[in-house]
């Protein structure tokens, strides 16, 4: 099982598309486990986006991500993180397929309303910066049992 970082960004919050986007995923089958409003500070920011430091676009996408409350969620299944990747869609909104969340809700580039961790060591690590000890709360669901076939004695 693995836990990944979501974060809707401002844009997604300000257009009031934060339900239908927790909804993909719960419909999916992922499980939210933290969840969390916030306006991400400077710092954060800088923290989070550290290996764009120095990129072009480096600058706008502090700006835009401190410019307005974000929600932040740890979202939990097997293959979590490249299931979320894949449910987001490529990177800029005019490019994602339709079926995407950024394809589905946007046309911008920069204005791609989602991000998700892209690895196991950048979840670990970005988890670590937007929830304390305690905040994420891996709970048992009743319906475990019906996302995923147990028979075999793990998840399938
Ligand atoms: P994110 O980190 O936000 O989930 O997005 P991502 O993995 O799909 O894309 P990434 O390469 O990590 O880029 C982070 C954010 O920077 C903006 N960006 N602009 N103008 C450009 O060439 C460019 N490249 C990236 C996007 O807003 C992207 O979400
Ligand atoms: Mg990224």
């Amino acid at each position: 099982m693995e836990t990944t970082l979501i974060i809707l960004k401002p844009d997604a919050v300000q257009r009031g598309l934060m339900g239908e986007i927790i909804s993909r995923f719960e419909t999916k089958g992922l499980q939210i486990v933290g969840a969390k409003l916030m306006t991400i500070s400077k710092d954060l920011a800088a923290r989070h986006y550290e290996s764009h430091q120095g990129k072009p676009f480096y600058d706008g996408l502090v700006g835009f991500m401190t410019s307005s409350p974000v929600l932040v969620l740890a979202v939990r299944g097997m293959d979590a993180i490249a299931i979320s990747r894949k449910m987001m869609g490529a990177t800029f909104g005019s490019k994602a397929e339709p079926g995407t969340i950024r394809g589905d809700y946007g046309v911008s580039n920069s204005f791609n309303l989602i991000h998700g961790s892209d690895s196991p060591e950048a979840a670990e690590r970005e988890l670590g910066l937007f929830f304390a000890d305690g905040e994420v709360q891996p709970f048992n669901r009743a319906v475990e049992c019906w996302v995923y076939d147990m028979t075999g004695g793990s998840p399938e």
